[in-house]
């Protein structure tokens, strides 16, 4: 039983690659028992080949409603209660305001969003039965400090995420349920391999998630890395508005 805040039943969503499957790596490498979730049981199967002991994989997709009550019950077959809940799962599509295509909002914001909300759904009954301190780890992007180019719907998606957050910590201190955001900068994973453009302070998905487990057994509100990526962004987003603007509006490749 624990004694202290380090979260001993967690369940990772986005679990099947980059900082998901790195996160649950970690976390399962320190003996803690770990959920695993995403669309790719095969891929998620071969995480839990190597931790036979205590990761358990539930493959869900979580931007599919339908699928809640079938997922739950599957959930409550692992363990009746959970410590911790790591919304991660997420995609991103760039927007090319030229040839603007609303169409691609709808994945970004099912996932990033809705399915943030379905995993709340199922996890919050699961995090109130928690015999210790509970938590949701919300994760962001620094993407959310500053209007990006190409920006529109990922970026949109990620301050829905730091509003979720932050309302949540808000509605949840009563219950003695904490709240963290974690605004990565540019992780390699295969979300970045896609990306066509030169990636300041790039990190591995492994440094990615000691940052982000260190900061979880923390319980720290924000958890933002690398830090000079975050130096860089914070400062600008103190300068007004249209000096934003301005420097922005240089890094847009037309
Ligand atoms: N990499 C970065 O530089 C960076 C920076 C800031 C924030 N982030 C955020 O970090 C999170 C993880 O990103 P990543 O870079 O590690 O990307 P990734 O390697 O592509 O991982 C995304 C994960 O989400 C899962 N997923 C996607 N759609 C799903 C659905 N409908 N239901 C269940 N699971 C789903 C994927 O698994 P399946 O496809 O098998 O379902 C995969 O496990 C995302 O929220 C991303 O926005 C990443």
């Amino acid at each position: 039983m624990m004694t202290h805040d380090r979260a001993d039943w967690v369940w990772i969503t986005g679990a099947s690659s980059g900082i998901g499957e790195a996160l649950a790596r970690r976390l399962l490498g320190e003996g803690r028992q770990v959920v695993i979730t995403a669309r790719s049981r095969e891929k998620l199967q071969s995480i839990a080949d190597d931790f036979p002991d205590n990761c358990h994989v539930l493959p869900v997709d979580l931007t599919d409603r339908q699928g809640l009550d079938s997922a739950r019950e599957a959930m409550m077959a692992i363990n009746d209660h959970l410590d911790a809940v790591v919304l991660n799962a997420g995609t991103c599509e760039y927007i090319d305001t030229r040839h603007f295509d609303a169409g691609l909002f709808e994945p970004v914001m099912n996932i990033n969003v809705l399915g943030s909300a379905n995993t709340l759904e199922l996890a919050l009954p699961m995090l109130r039965r928690s015999p210790n301190r509970a938590q949701v780890v919300g994760v962001g992007s620094m993407a959310a400090v500053l209007p990006l180019t190409r920006s529109e719907a990922y970026g949109a998606s990620k301050a829905a995420m730091e509003y979720l957050m932050n309302s949540l910590r808000v509605d949840l201190a009563a219950e003695r349920i904490d709240v963290t955001l974690v605004r990565p900068g540019f992780v390699k994973t295969p979300l970045t391999d896609r990306n066509d453009f030169e990636m300041p302070f790039l990190i591995d998905a492994e440094q990615a998630s000691g940052h982000i487990a260190r900061g979880m057994d923390k319980r720290k509100l924000t958890v933002q890395f690398p830090w000079q990526l975050v130096w860089i962004m914070h400062l600008i987003s103190w300068l007004p508005l249209g000096w934003q603007t301005a420097l922005l509006k240089k890094m847009v490749n037309n």
